[in-house]
């Protein structure tokens, strides 16, 4: 990991502006926001700027407008939440720059807070534009990135600020990039991957990073079906990417050729069809598999010797779920390796790393994302820093 500064690097920033990236991309039903955790995790943030006397901008994108505007994409609809977090009102602001931004942002007080207007609006946010970091630079003294969900996106306000003003990682950036260094990047060793989900296509380069960095690679969900298929199993009709059995297998022998163990279930649940609890269910052998059943789940024997190798790992970094959680009892595996990964983190023998997508949600169905040494927010950016990518977000502030 590269060096940066954080808030602890800050001088005397009374009455100074600190344009604050964060990521309120937050999901929403009927006006509210359905999770919280992305405003709760820059929360620390934003409060220590206000107490330490700057006047807080935050500046965050929210869906995808494309560089229009679109009523139902401002960031209006989150001032209201940010407010109910913070516990604090915040001013709203229609612009990210010019003589609107510029008249609302000299309003503010020392410790106030703004929120400009969703900075995907303007073209210029995606395309990095220099004349539209410039005006939005122009209305600030330093800039804060709090947003590590957004890093892997090379934006105006991720990446193209950083250039232009002194820059610093919020808490939250500092607190994710510090544990995933200590996952990934710097990690205590044995390290074990769980990297699940329904295809390979999706994680193929997340695979191939992680045979070189890891001890053992732990694969379920519909991906471990494509493994088995290359090593000759008959899957029935379970989700199978067939025209990938080239890439499993060469992945299988990188792993084999870097020391790195990777395991595949061998018994596991099966039904006829998929639904919850379906009077078809069984569990088998993986080379038991009829022609007309599908793998919904890992084993319990699997499991069990999955807690056998954690059990030898420092180290755990985990991806997605190990089977079709969503729909009970194909939750099983998930809860079941979910739970020993968090008692063997409570005890201090393992380090425990998750983030991305599904990941977020199967930990807490499992009801232990708190116990996990480090859940992050990020679902993309999890990813690709699992791909072994450098995020422009975090390399702009490692400069
Ligand atoms: C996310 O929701 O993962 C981040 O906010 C990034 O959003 P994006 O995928 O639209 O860039």
């Amino acid at each position: 990991m590269g060096k940066f500064k954080t808030l602890d690097d800050l001088g005397d920033v009374t009455g100074k502006v600190a344009l604050l990236r964060v990521d309120l991309n937050l999901p929403m039903a009927d006006g509210r926001a359905t999770d919280l955790t992305r405003a709760l995790a820059v929360k620390p943030t934003i409060l220590e700027l206000a107490e330490k006397g700057a006047k807080v901008v935050l500046l965050a994108h929210f869906g995808r407008p494309k560089g229009e505007r679109h009523s139902t994409l401002s960031l209006s609809l989150v001032q209201g939440e940010i407010e109910r977090v913070l516990s604090k009102e915040v001013m709203f602001i229609p612009e990210v720059q010019g003589p609107v931004a510029k008249q609302a942002i000299g309003i503010l007080r020392a410790g106030d807070i703004g929120l400009m207007e969703n900075t995907r609006f303007w073209p210029g946010e995606e395309g990095n534009n220099p004349e539209f970091a410039k005006g939005i630079a122009a209305n600030g003294d330093f800039y804060v990135n709090d947003a590590f969900s957004a890093a892997h996106r090379a934006h105006a306000t991720t990446e193209g600020l950083a250039h232009l003003l002194p820059a610093y990682a919020g808490r939250a950036m500092q607190k994710e990039l510090e544990a995933l260094d200590a996952a990934l990047g710097n990690p205590e060793m044995p390290v074990a991957a769980v990297v699940g989900g329904a295809k390979v296509s999706t994680k193929l380069v997340v695979l191939e990073n992680l045979v070189g960095k890891v001890q053992h690679l732990i694969i379920g969900g519909g991906m471990a079906n494509t493994f088995l298929a290359a090593k000759g199993v008959d899957v029935g009709k379970s989700l199978c990417e067939h025209d990938l059995t080239d890439k499993a297998i060469a992945i299988m022998e990188a792993a084999d050729a870097s020391g790195c163990t990777v395991h595949l279930p061998y018994d596991v649940v099966v039904a006829k069809e998929f639904a919850a609890n379906p009077p078809s269910m069984r569990v088998c052998n993986v080379h038991e598999v009829a022609a007309d059943e599908m793998i919904l789940d890992v084993g319990p024997l699997a499991v069990e010797a999955l807690g056998d190798v954690l059990k030898t790992c420092r180290t755990l970094v985990w991806n997605g779920p190990m089977g079709a959680f969503e729909t009970a009892p194909f939750d099983a595996a998930t809860v079941a390796l979910a739970r020993m990964a968090a008692a063997l983190t409570a005890e201090g023998s393992l380090k425990s790393v998750a983030g991305g997508g599904d990941t977020v949600a199967a930990l807490n169905h499992a009801g232990v994302a708190e116990d996990f040494s480090y859940v992050s927010t990020a679902g993309g950016a999890f990813l690709e820093w699992m791909e072994g990518k450098t995020l422009p977000g975090v390399a702009a502030l490692e400069r």
